[in-house]
């Protein structure tokens, strides 16, 4: 089976091309940073508008690459939640007008799914792990999301915590703003931190005594605006180095604790980190080193993974379509964000 994906539900557009082993035979991503870095974050009405600009020659251009006629796709699955509504609709009526046109299957994907999903795609430099049947625990740190699930199995989810406030992309990209790095602030502070001494200033870990597994990371924030605003210009820019590997630890810190956590309680040995914040190089390393000590099996796909794209969201659908599910001309949108058991 072969599917063509779409994934328009925040600030990227994407379309892929995968196949039923997970293999991508075509990618292509039109990334709107430049665009929305004046504004220093998504600008809903703009991101819709760049969507139905980019789409259809991002089609054409990935039916190219993977030098495919339609008449080799055997359907489309595109996220219809959860998004920005006026990003997602662009996704959603070219899927659904696609599918009528051309006669094909329409799954729509929960994003979050997707991301779930992204460590088990596989491509000529990269080959996922195939346990995605078995239980395991994700972590998934995006920009509007951070989330662990107990995954039982394919389509068999359990929300086990979540941040009760901000998402970590979303602290990233705020400390970032403050200390006038710019926009998007994740990868910023990343390479900023590279240089820095993550103990050189000491940041709170919210709700790392508590029993649950949720966090939270507004009073990280919060203390961090504290502390810059009681510096001058100087003062940033010769501690800016610290100030990001010092925050980037608090965040990193508390969502490896409370994965360890969640995993130990719930009895699980196989971890996936997903979503944009996956792609931080602190993340990474105490993932790896907190699975070597447990002796536990982890998966983080590659940047071009880890961060929004349809290779995904086809791969979800692909495997939807394996179980019997399909969806119909009547598939709507929904910005709502809980993945439960789908
Ligand atoms: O999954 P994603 O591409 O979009 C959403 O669904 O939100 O995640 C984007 C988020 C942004 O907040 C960005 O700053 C963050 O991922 N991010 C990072 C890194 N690369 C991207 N955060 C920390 N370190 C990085 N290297
Ligand atoms: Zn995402």
């Amino acid at each position: 089976m072969i599917v063509l994906g779409i994934e328009t539900s925040c600030d990227d557009t994407s379309v892929a091309i995968v196949n039923s082993k997970g293999s991508v035979l075509a990618m292509a991503v039109a990334s709107q940073d430049e665009v929305h870095m004046p504004f220093g974050g998504v600008v809903p009405e703009i991101a819709g508008r760049n969507h139905s600009e980019n789409l259809i020659p991002l089609i054409d251009t990935v039916l190219q690459k993977a030098q495919m006629e339609w008449d080799k796709i055997d359907g489309i699955a595109v996220t219809n939640r959860p998004g920005l509504v006026g990003s997602l609709i662009v996704g959603l009526v070219t899927a659904k007008t696609l599918a009528l046109v051309k006669n094909k299957k329409l799954i729509g994907v929960h994003h979050i799914e997707g991301h779930l999903m992204a460590p088990f795609l596989s491509d000529q430099d990269y080959v996922g792990p195939g346990f995605y049947q078995q239980p395991f625990a994700a972590l998934i740190v995006s920009g509007g999301h951070t989330q662990l699930y107990k995954v039982e199995s394919f389509g068999n989810y359990k929300l086990i915590g979540q941040t009760v406030d901000d998402a970590a992309g979303e602290a990233f990209d705020k400390f970032a703003k403050k200390i006038g790095l710019g926009y998007p602030g994740g990868p910023l502070v990343d390479k900023i931190s590279a240089n820095g001494n993550p103990v050189a200033f000491k940041f709170p870990e919210p709700m790392s005594k508590s029993n649950d597994f949720n966090m939270s990371f507004s009073g990280l924030k919060t203390f961090a605006n504290n502390l810059i605003s009681k510096m001058n210009e100087a003062e940033i820019e010769n501690n800016k180095a610290d100030l990001c590997a010092s925050y980037q630890m608090a965040i990193v810190n508390s969502l490896i604790t409370k994965t360890e956590n969640a995993m130990v309680n719930h009895g699980l040995k196989k971890l996936v980190i997903s979503g944009g914040v996956s792609a931080n190089t602190a993340l990474r390393k105490k993932a790896e080193e907190l699975c070597q000590k447990l002796n536990f099996d982890l998966a983080i796909p590659p940047l071009r993974y880890c961060t929004d794209n349809a290779a995904m969201i086809a791969f979800t659908g692909l495997k939807k379509f394996e179980n019997g599910e399909s969806s119909d001309q009547s598939l709507s949108l929904s910005p709502s964000s809980e993945l439960q058991n789908l």
